[in-house]
């Protein structure tokens, strides 16, 4: 059996963008029967510990993702040696991985959107409520492009 990709999803508080990155890629994986193990964090730490944003679990539920589970953590050095990709939700998070990376740490580093339509998933918590949907629109699109890049790097 093919080993499991192991893959990070990242963004700032992990309790928006990465939780749903996480929920949204797990329901698509599961779908197409690649093995994957997941897991999402944050850079900063303020919400250790807590579900998702009631706003994104909300959105998350009206669009067929179930994310209440899911707690947040942060983001660790060892997490360097144990995922495979650490993708990064915004140029914010991708500098600070960027600085925590160690030299010889695995994982291979890149921002979710390469996977989709390019740039930075916005970060909502701040905003009005539809850019939680927007948020899943582009990261339906990215875990797609994601699915696709690691069927064709591993047959
Ligand atoms: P996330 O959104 O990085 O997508 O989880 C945020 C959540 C919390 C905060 C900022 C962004 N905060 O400042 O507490």
């Amino acid at each position: 059996m093919a080993k499991a990709h192991t893959i990070l999803f990242i963004c700032l508080g992990n309790i928006c963008r990465s939780p749903a990155a996480e929920g949204i890629f797990k329901a698509k994986a599961a779908k197409t029967g690649l093995s994957v193990t997941l897991d999402s964090a944050g850079t900063g730490a303020w919400h250790v510990g807590h579900p998702p944003d009631e706003r994104m679990v909300r959105a998350a539920v009206g669009r067929g993702y179930d994310l209440s589970a899911l707690r947040a953590r942060r983001v660790d050095i060892g997490d360097f040696y144990v995922y495979d990709h650490i993708l990064a939700m915004d140029e914010s998070n991708y500098t600070d991985l960027k600085e925590l990376q160690p030299p010889d740490g695995t994982a291979t580093l890149s921002m979710m959107l390469d996977f989709g339509s390019g740039g930075e998933v916005p970060d909502p918590y701040y905003g009005g409520p539809d850019g939680f949907d927007h948020v899943i629109d582009l990261l339906e699109e990215a875990s797609d492009g994601l699915l696709r890049h690691l069927k064709a790097s591993h047959a």
